[in-house]
């Protein structure tokens, strides 16, 4: 194995705080680089936040906010958020940071020097969610994105060209030589077909705004986000000589959605700047995407889960442990809690924590809680070690291929067998007959194999790993320059102190199995209790964003299901605008626990003064249709007040619901 394994994150946008959808990509790239340092290498783990472009500028426009400021403030919590999930990179760029910025400058002007960039001007469609471009052809009808079903925009400007067509045969003949170079396989076909369909000189200038890195000698242009994001890999490793020798790269772990700028566009911008085929990146990883209880992750259902508040209920290694397991990495897949649920109780408590609380209360019994002489081995420990000897060497292999669920898989196996083994060789019924001898030798082959097995869980749970460890008396996994992994157990000398049982995994039982599922699961078929039953004031509740526009004959009762339409959450104000010309609106933005805030018009302007609504937890129909004001106002919601127009009083909540908590 080489010395040093480098491996990234994609450099996140700051506009939608960090969800669940980022956490998974970030917890795959730490359990990786956790992996590879086991295995005896230095790993260089880096992630950061992309913060130039359209769409970073127009968030701040609308906020009313000095761009640099929202970047600072909106990159914090990405720093902040991923050693929360253990996850420990060693460098966070930032695509704003001084140095990056200058020596993106400067690789420009080496690509201009080698003749591959030229002035020109570009006439298409740019979709400002993707900040990539689009043919029409790529297109859905209506010139929608395909991607984040939004309208593109047709753009014309100056702009400089970066000439990828140029690259096309380049690009395939690496391909070939180097399939690894996008992974999974499935992904190279799509990326070759992309390709052989013929590339096109690629706009990588901007002149319509300037947020963004300044072309050198042009201020007319910045660069296209792409080009100074991609860089934003490898500036940071230039730094420093002990920087520099984990270049190239060994995976850049990305979603399926950014695979095209990272499988096309960043190898060839990477040869043009002057680096051979030797210093490309190893390998393109693209995983599959996300759904939340079977729904796609999207503000305006309020699914966008927080990755904290998940692992402040079920703990980070549950979060950690199911997202790697429960998904076969490259593919789509379900987030799923009730299956969260189950795979804690079954894999981690049943399995796992139970093996090492039956092993140590046997221990206890048969040794006074040290570590038992370990005698003659029979056949039932020499197959329950071959177990642990294939499977350590299949889970290295899944983890060498990229493959976590496997790996898990395998190192399930083994505790299964381990499992299996203590019911076959019964080290209590031993004890009973009064052979201490066969008792001890069958916990002590049981504690090595847990000692081998918590080495091979610490990638993906490292806490429970390192509890389970203290547990049977070992010392919290170590780093060093040798190669760690359990390829067969490490004996241990009897008498050596063992730690004090206790569950790791304790059971989620019935009661906060249900609570939990009310606050994480699918939105709960009615049952027309109390909450529906309880809503009996319809007409106290006024319409705020349509100001005293006449609602339809109300009838005396609706349907629990009539009442289920509704999605009602808390949201905080966040900034509050008259709204010229129109004297009974205001314009505000509201948080409710959404990558982005929510636009909303309101008609409070007779009532509140726009000052003071900010800070106020509202309660917002979330799923309204949208409506336009004119002027370019949409609301995409609606509060609740109650009252007359020029007297309203705003329906609020208490400070114990969070942004974005559902209103039942
Ligand atoms: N700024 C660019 C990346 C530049 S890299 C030089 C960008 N940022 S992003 O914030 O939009 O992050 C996209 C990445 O977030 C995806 O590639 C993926 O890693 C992750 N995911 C976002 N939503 C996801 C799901 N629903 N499911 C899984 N991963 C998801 O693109």
């Amino acid at each position: 194995m080489p010395e040093r394994f480098y491996i990234t994150t994609p450099i996140y946008y700051i506009n939608a705080a960090p969800h669940l959808g980022t956490a998974y990509t970030t917890i795959a790239a730490d359990v990786f680089a956790r992996y590879h340092r086991l295995r005896g290498q230095t790993a260089f783990f880096l992630t950061g936040t992309d913060e130039h472009g359209l769409k970073i500028a127009r968030v701040a426009k609308e906020q009313g906010r000095s761009v640099r400021d929202f970047s600072d403030e909106m990159s914090a919590p990405f720093r902040e958020m991923w050693p929360k999930l253990d996850c420990h990179y060693d460098y966070f760029v930032r695509t704003t940071d001084p140095d990056h910025e200058k020596r993106v400058g400067e690789i420009w002007e080496q690509v201009k020097k080698n003749g591959d960039l030229y002035l020109g001007s570009y006439e298409g469609w740019y979709c400002v969610g993707c900040e990539g471009y689009y043919t029409e052809k790529e297109l859905e009808p209506g010139a929608i994105c395909p991607i984040h079903k939004t309208p593109a925009e047709r753009i014309r400007e100056p702009t400089y060209f970066f000439k990828l067509a140029k690259y096309q045969d380049r690009l395939l003949d690496f391909y070939e030589r180097r399939p690894s170079f996008v992974q999974p396989a499935t992904r190279l076909n799509e990326v070759k077909s992309f390709v052989r369909g013929g590339l096109e000189d690629l706009s990588v200038s901007r002149t319509t705004f300037s947020w963004g890195v300044p072309v050198p000698n042009d201020p007319a242009h910045v660069m296209f986000v792409w080009f100074d994001a991609l860089f934003s890999y490898y500036t940071p490793m230039l730094a420093t000589p002990e920087r520099r020798k984990f270049w190239p790269a060994n995976v850049h772990m990305v979603g399926k959605d950014i695979l095209r700028f990272h499988a096309v566009y960043w190898p060839a911008f990477l040869l043009s700047a002057g680096l051979s085929e030797a210093e490309l990146p190893g390998a393109i990883f693209a995983h599959g995407f996300l759904t939340v209880n079977g729904q796609k992750m999207s503000k305006s259902r309020g699914n966008v889960i927080s990755p904290l508040s998940l692992a402040e209920a079920f703990g980070v290694d549950t979060l950690r442990y199911y997202l790697m397991r429960a998904v076969a990495f490259g593919q789509d897949g379900d987030f799923n809690v009730e299956e969260l649920i189950g795979r804690y109780n079954t894999d981690l408590g049943n399995a796992l924590g139970n093996l090492c609380n039956r092993v140590l209360k046997q221990t206890e019994t048969v040794s006074g809680g040290k570590f038992p002489d370990k005698g003659e081995l029979e056949d039932l420990e020499r197959a329950l070690l071959d177990e642990l000897a294939a499977g350590a060497r299949a889970a290295a292999d899944s983890f060498d291929a990229m493959q976590p669920h496997r790996a898990l898989e395998a190192i399930w196996q083994v505790v299964g067998a381990a499992n299996q083994y203590i019911d076959r060789a019964a080290p209590w019924a031993a004890q009973k007959r009064g052979d201490t001898r066969r008792a001890s030798t069958i916990l002590a082959t049981a504690l090595e194999v847990l000692g081998a097995v918590s080495t091979m869980v610490w990638p993906v749970i490292p806490r429970s790993a390192d509890a389970l460890r203290a547990q049977i008396g070992l010392s919290p996994v170590a780093l060093g320059a040798e190669d760690a992994w359990p390829f067969a157990v490490t004996s241990r000398r009897a008498g050596e102190p063992l730690g004090i049982a206790a569950p790791i995994f304790p059971r989620i039982d019935a009661e906060r199995q249900s609570r939990l599922l009310a606050e994480f699961g699918p939105t709960p078929e009615g049952d027309g209790g109390s909450v529906a039953a309880s809503t009996s004031a319809p007409k106290s509740v006024s319409k705020a964003d349509v100001g005293s526009t006449a609602s339809p004959a109300t009838p005396a009762t609706i349907t629990y299901d009539d009442f289920a339409k509704l999605d009602l959450r808390v949201g905080v104000v966040l900034r509050a605008e008259r709204v010229q010309g129109k004297d009974k609106l205001l314009s505000l933005s509201i948080d409710l626990g959404e990558p982005e805030p929510r636009p909303l018009v309101a008609g409070l302007a007779l009532s509140f003064k726009p000052e003071e609504l900010v800070g106020t937890r509202v309660i917002v129909v979330a799923n309204l249709e949208p409506r336009k004001f004119g002027k370019g106002l949409v609301s995409h919601g609606m509060l609740l007040a109650a009252g007359p127009s020029e007297a309203l009083t705003m329906v609020t909540v208490g400070p114990g619901a969070a942004p974005g908590t559902k209103v039942k």
